[in-house]
């Protein structure tokens, strides 16, 4: 996918990402647990970056989000910034189908004192879309699970959202193959369906900020229900 990238630019994001690290992240011992834990049981390294994550909880603050809905939990990295952002009698409602991931989150947002604001639905997470109606109004919805189910997850979010919700969805740019239509894989086509879904339906107004760092070339589309 990043064929295209210089290395030394690469080595260059990362740094500054490591230097970002250790100017706001260096004390949060809890962040630092959810990775170890995830990392301790190989769980796949595709959590967000500790700056994205950053972003996730102040986009939830900045909107007084109390009710957070997530899609993919993996080991409950995205969601932990997510259950800090929100009041505590807030709620995140995270889904997840692989039972693994989901007990390495449970343990580690339980350990972080944040267990009793999340609700991970462990199945694959469309048997589960039909709950969400007793959930809503839903604040922020962050989209991060199998990419071909982009549009399927934003469309639920819209369906339980209100005026000034925020739907974020991760993993949109991957590398450029956004924009390289001959890609046809599931990265690339569930970008395009979700990008191509939001820059036309009037419900939102959305862009796709692009971001390089430790996960290397890729982006997130922001969308604000209108
Ligand atoms: N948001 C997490 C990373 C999620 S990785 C973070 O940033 O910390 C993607 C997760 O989605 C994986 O754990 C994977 O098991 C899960 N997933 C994939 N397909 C899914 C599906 N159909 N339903 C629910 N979860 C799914
Ligand atoms: C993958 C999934 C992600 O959500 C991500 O941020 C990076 C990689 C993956 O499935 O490879
Ligand atoms: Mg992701």
């Amino acid at each position: 996918m990043s064929d295209a990238i210089h290395p030394d630019q690469s080595a260059r994001w990362h740094h500054v990402d490591e230097y970002l690290e250790s100017q706001f992240v260096a004390g949060d011992s809890a962040q630092a647990a959810v990775l170890a834990a995830q990392r301790g049981a190989n769980l796949p390294d595709i959590a967000v970056s500790a700056m994205h994550a950053r972003l996730l909880g102040i986009l939830a603050r900045s909107i007084g989000a109390t009710t957070v809905v997530e899609f993919g939990t993996l080991g409950g990295y995205s969601t932990l910034h997510l259950a800090r952002a929100i009041p505590p009698d807030g709620r995140v409602i995270t889904h997840e189908r692989d039972q693994r991931h989901a007990d390495v989150a449970r343990a580690s947002l339980d350990a972080a004192g944040l267990g009793h604001k999340v609700t991970i639905r462990v199945g694959q997470a469309s048997d589960n879309l039909p709950l969400l109606a007793d959930d809503a109004p839903v604040d922020l919805t962050f989209i991060d699970a199998d990419k071909r189910s982009n549009r399927m997850y934003f469309e639920a979010a819209l369906a339980v959202s209100r005026p000034g919700s925020l739907i974020v969805v991760d993993n949109v740019v991957h590398g450029g193959d956004l924009a390289d239509l001959d890609n046809t894989d599931e990265f690339a086509t569930g970008a395009r369906a979700v990008v191509e879904l939001a820059a036309r339906d009037k419900r939102v107004e959305a862009t796709v900020l692009q971001t390089v760092g430790r996960k290397d070339y890729d982006g997130m589309l922001i969308a604000t229900v209108l």
